[in-house]
């Protein structure tokens, strides 16, 4: 299984801490963001493992991240030319993807636990995707997922009138043939690849399964909830917490 770390966009939510940088390189805690997004991943058994960031600050996050060395795994970079959405970085993930299963994390995505438990549940599956829910207390800010006792029947990304508290958090495990269904995913109204369309494609095959995150999780891309990434982080000296 490969890792792969989404790191691009604008950050426009944290301007002016973005002027110069890149969001993914700001601290949370008492490191960039971005170690822990490879720490997540190297925790859940992961190697390889790609980041994706936009052409301005690629030479800051090879900088920052190196070859890999540091941290015990084998780094690859991918540029992203312009902003096309999260599934529009992802297919650029095929090649080094190849015929294996893939987990995808957001970089601004922190979580208290470790994400390794989540990544087994997709390993013992079959075939299909995997997602990671959380209940929140401002689910229009995500994507949202109605659900019924046992499935997720629909995601709504960033809903005015979500239809539950669920809130599909920035994790994303696929099998190979996500890339097929990224192509055949059209541009939302937004002007982006968005990857709730690909995730309902595995819905309406009945392909989707999810496990329920545990402990605190945030996104940092809002001032808000990167002062509350640093706090969950700062709180464990930066460690991930075993289940
Ligand atoms: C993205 C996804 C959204 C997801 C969120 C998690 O939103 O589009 O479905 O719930 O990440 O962090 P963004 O934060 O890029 O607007």
């Amino acid at each position: 299984m490969k890792g792969i770390i989404l790191a691009g966009g604008l950050g426009t939510r944290l301007y002016p801490l973005t002027k110069a940088t890149n969001k993914h390189l700001l601290p949370v805690g008492r490191e960039p963001m971005l170690y822990h997004s490879i720490k997540q991943l190297i925790n859940a058994g992961m190697r390889d493992i790609l980041t994706i960031t936009s052409t301005d600050h690629m030479g800051d996050v090879v900088q920052c991240l190196g070859s890999g060395k540091e941290f015990g795994c084998r780094l690859s970079y991918k540029v992203q030319e312009e902003a096309g959405g999260i599934a529009h970085a992802l297919a650029l993930a095929e090649d080094f993807s190849g015929s294996d299963r893939i987990c995808v994390l957001l970089g601004d995505n922190i979580f208290e636990y470790s994400i390794a438990p989540y990544v087994q549940d997709f390993l013992n599956q079959k075939d299909g995707a995997r997602v990671l829910i959380k209940e929140v207390g401002d689910p229009e800010r995500y994507g949202v997922a109605a659900m019924d006792e046992h499935h997720i029947l629909d995601i709504e990304e960033k809903p005015a009138n979500p239809k539950s508290s669920f809130a599909v958090v920035g994790l994303y495990l696929y099998g190979p043939d996500v890339f097929e269904i990224i192509r055949n995913t059209e541009i939302s109204d937004r002007g982006e690849l968005e990857i709730t369309a690909v995730n309902n494609v595995y819905i309406g095959n009945n392909q989707l399964q999810y496990s329920i995150c545990k402990g605190r999780w945030t996104d940092a891309g809002t001032i808000e909830s990167l002062f509350e990434a640093s706090k969950i982080l700062l709180e464990n000296d930066n460690r991930i917490l075993p289940h």
